[in-house]
């Protein structure tokens, strides 16, 4: 291990810093050691990261003080925060700012900071087309990390604002996939209108931070928005249906109605896809796909992500299939 550069990776057991892990701990070339932070060494998932190579450590985002233990020699640090844990922006920003202290203090040389727009730049807060939210916020979990963007370049931390999109594996966990109506057939149901959704398989996310580090140059200081693909809530539904062998159509909910599901965040998440909606072509064009594929040429489109992943979908053809249907 010795002469090896250590990426401190937050969200280590999570979804991109894991998927970051993954593709560090699995590089041939080998240059770099992964140093994995996690409230909780002793977890299956932490213990898994530590069987695959990586240094396991002890870190909380809320105490400053284990950020700069953890982030002390490190080359690069991966910084993301878990909002849908406390749904706290406040919250959210304080945990940016303790990594982006640490890292400061601890002379890290490359931050990815994984991040969104603060929409509020798009749509004040008078602005009454998106609600306000909390008193100061219109989308609250995209909000704090654009804030914090701020905080990052401020404090003249050498960083990377690495703009993430919606997870296509929402429609596996998240409840947002095809569910059966009182008829029977599926829907996947949205408030999008007809706006494309920049979307992204999760595990690239974690592919791009890594490339953003390898290229550490080319990257500093810039801000670069990934996703695999651009499509409307009714290409998707038809990309569904070829791969799940079976009709998934699209529903436009209206967003008022998204709002009132009473699900936790969902006024958040209405407000996010009403954004999304409401500025289409700059929210894409951040995220440009050929720029997104330079950095990352492997990025899946949606219906490679799909053909990986349908078997993972409760309904379909495979399925069917799988248990003799
Ligand atoms: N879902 C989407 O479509 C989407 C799209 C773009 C951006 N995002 C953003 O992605 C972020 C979440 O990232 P993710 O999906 O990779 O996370 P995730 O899979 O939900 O995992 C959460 C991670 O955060 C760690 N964690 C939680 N609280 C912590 C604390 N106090 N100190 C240290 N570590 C802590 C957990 O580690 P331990 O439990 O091991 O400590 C775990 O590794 C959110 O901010 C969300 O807004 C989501």
């Amino acid at each position: 291990m010795a002469g090896k550069r250590i990426i401190a990776v937050t969200g280590a057991t999570g979804a991109q810093g894991g998927g970051l892990c993954r593709v560090a701990l699995e590089d041939r070339e080998g240059l770099y050691k992964v140093r994995a932070l996690t409230r909780n060494p002793g977890s299956e998932k932490a213990k898994e990261l530590e069987r695959m190579g990586a240094e396991v450590v002890a870190a909380d985002l809320d105490d400053a003080e284990s950020l700069k233990k953890a982030f002390h020699c490190a080359h690069a640090a991966f910084c993301v925060t878990p909002y849908w844990e406390h749904l706290s922006p406040k919250r959210e920003l304080a945990q940016a700012r303790n990594m982006a202290d640490a890292a400061k203090h601890a002379h890290v040389g490359h931050v990815v900071w994984s991040t969104l727009e603060d929409t509020r730049d798009f749509v004040p807060l008078p602005d009454d087309r998106v609600p306000t939210l909390m008193g100061s916020y219109k989308v609250p979990h995209f909000d704090a990390k654009g804030e914090a963007d701020r905080y990052f370049a401020g404090i003249g931390l050498p960083v990377t604002f690495l703009r993430t999109s919606f997870y296509w594996e929402n429609l596996i966990h998240l409840g947002m996939g095809p569910k059966a109506g009182p008829d029977g057939e599926l829907a996947i149901a949205f408030p999008m209108g007809d706006a494309k959704l920049p979307g992204i398989a999760v595990g690239d996310i974690g592919r791009c931070a890594f490339n953003i580090i390898r290229n550490r140059l080319e990257y500093l200081g810039r801000t670069i928005g990934v996703a695999g693909d651009h499509l409307t809530g009714q290409s998707m539904a038809e990309a569904l249906t070829r791969a799940l062998g079976r009709k998934v159509r699209y529903e436009d909910v209206p967003t008022d109605a998204y709002r009132g599901s009473g699900a936790p965040g969902a006024e958040d998440l209405a407000n996010m896809f009403l954004f999304k909606r409401l500025f289409e072509r700059e929210y894409c064009a951040a995220r440009d796909l050929a720029a997104a594929r330079r950095l990352h040429p492997g990025m899946k489109s949606f219906e490679e992500w799909l053909s990986e992943n349908r078997h993972r979908f409760p309904f379909g053809e495979v399925q069917r299939k799988a248990s003799g249907e």
